[in-house]
């Protein structure tokens, strides 16, 4: 099957399941732990991986596999609940095929979540970070192979993938809250196994504020794809070179769960007044 065919089932597979002229506008990847956050969905239908043919199935206990489509302070959602990654062994084309589904859709907008650990000592574990810009150290690039064609741009433009709106109107809601939001560098790479002492020292002289698995695969495809893009880092564990402590996936959860309520209110703030 061509990767395009791939997506297309997707597509229908989604579009079938959802109630007629329902067209979602806004797409939302929710991250490790975060599955909870679909439960703000109204009217929710619910698509599992498994009935799509061909899609890819996370193996990580933390992630549901289904996408979520419904109402969210009356904007029409889809949630990715669930994400695969490069440690699993998937390929990028695998990892963001939810993101050409969404924008096949009719998706403008992609909000995404992620847990990832803080490079920065101003960023204590439990902060919550938008991303101003990203570091992609995996390796590997979703566009490889893929054609130029029209709405799809092989060559996509990096220099502001992170929407500049979107992040002002974030802070905004955030102070509105009292919720202290950081803002900073993400960088993805493709583990499993965390950072060594040696290149976290290094990851944060390069500019990094934070650091994870995922997402910058999928902003790749979505900037490619001429969607905006807002997302935001919970920060889980803080790994700073010179007192480094071991960090297990359970301590990385439990902390997921901790931040995902101010995480909620967070998305509700955006979702009602994103223009
Ligand atoms: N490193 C990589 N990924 C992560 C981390 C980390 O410290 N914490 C949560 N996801």
């Amino acid at each position: 099957m061509q990767k395009s065919e791939k997506v297309q089932q997707g597509v229908e597979a989604v579009r079938n399941a959802l109630p007629a002229g329902f067209a979602p506008e806004t797409g939302i990847i929710l991250g490790t732990g975060m599955g909870a956050l679909s439960a703000g969905l109204q009217e929710a239908v619910s698509i599992p991986y498994a009935d799509i043919p061909a899609y890819p199935r996370s193996t990580v206990k933390s992630h549901a596999g289904r996408f979520v489509c419904g109402s969210w302070r009356g904007r029409r959602l889809v949630a990715q609940d669930g994400r695969c990654h490069l440690y699993e062994g998937y390929s990028p084309e695998e990892i963001v095929r939810g993101v050409r589904i969404m924008a096949s859709l009719g998706v403008k907008t992609l909000l995404l979540t992620n847990a990832a650990g803080s490079l920065n000592p101003l960023f204590p574990t439990g902060s919550l970070m938008a991303i101003t810009d990203q570091i992609n150290f995996t390796g590997s690039s979703p566009l490889t192979g893929v054609a130029d064609k029209p709405g799809q741009n092989r060559f996509a433009d990096m220099s502001g993938p992170y929407d500049e709106n979107l992040l002002r109107l974030a802070q905004k809601c955030a102070l509105n809250m009292h919720l202290r939001l950081e803002q900073g560098v993400y960088l993805g790479l493709a583990g499993p196994q965390l950072e060594s002492r040696a290149e976290t020292r290094m990851f944060r002289a390069w500019g990094a504020d934070a650091v994870g698995m995922s997402t910058v695969l999928e902003v790749i495809a979505a900037r490619s794809l001429g969607l905006r893009v807002l997302a935001f880092s919970v920060l889980t564990n803080q790994n700073l070179p010179d007192r480094m402590a071991p960090v297990s996936l359970d301590e990385i959860l439990e902390q997921t769960g901790q931040s995902a309520q101010s995480l909620r209110l967070l998305l509700d703030g955006v979702l009602a007044e994103m223009p």
